[in-house]
């Protein structure tokens, strides 16, 4: 009986997490929850260098990509944007945190992150900043 209870509760479990967009061991999934963040809020001034549509040549700011996994763990002029389990020390989990008025904030214009979007970046930098099978842009 108890074996069959614990049995159950783990499977609910796995459902939850999954239904979540965890993985299934209930780790955060890069793509399915970091990558919208990064995209929507991040992109626009960290990615590979593009010409705009005025012909204004548009670089990484901080010389900070982050539309690739390698060029994201490379990291900015900077450096230890992501440190692989510590996200005290890793710039794209604190500098979400700051406050608006900070130099360093991120993003430094519109709304500060969610504090549910901080804690998502964080317990993935925690769980190690697994980027699954995602590798963006070289
Ligand atoms: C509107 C443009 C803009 C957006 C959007 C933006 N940033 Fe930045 N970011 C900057 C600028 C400008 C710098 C350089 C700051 C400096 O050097 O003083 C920077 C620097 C950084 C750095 C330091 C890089 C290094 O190694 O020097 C990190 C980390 C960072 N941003 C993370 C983020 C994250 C995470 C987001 C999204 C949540 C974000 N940024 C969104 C403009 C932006």
């Amino acid at each position: 009986m108890i074996k069959y209870l614990v049995t159950s509760l783990a499977a609910v479990a796995v459902m939850a997490g999954a239904s979540n967009g965890q993985t299934p061991d209930g780790k955060v999934d890069f793509e399915k929850q970091i990558l919208p963040i990064f995209k929507e809020r991040c992109f626009e001034c960290h990615q590979k260098e593009y010409t705009d549509k005025n012909g204004k040549v548009k670089k990484p700011k901080g010389k900070f990509r982050m539309d690739g996994a390698a060029v994201m763990m490379k990291g900015g002029s900077e450096g230890s944007d992501v440190v692989p389990g510590d996200a005290a020390k890793s710039s794209v989990y604190t500098s979400t945190t700051l406050p608006a008025d900070d130099d360093l904030a991120m993003p430094p214009k519109g709304d500060r992150l969610t504090k549910d979007q901080q804690e998502l970046i964080k317990k993935w930098i925690t769980e190690g900043a697994n980027f699954g099978a995602w590798k963006g842009e070289e």
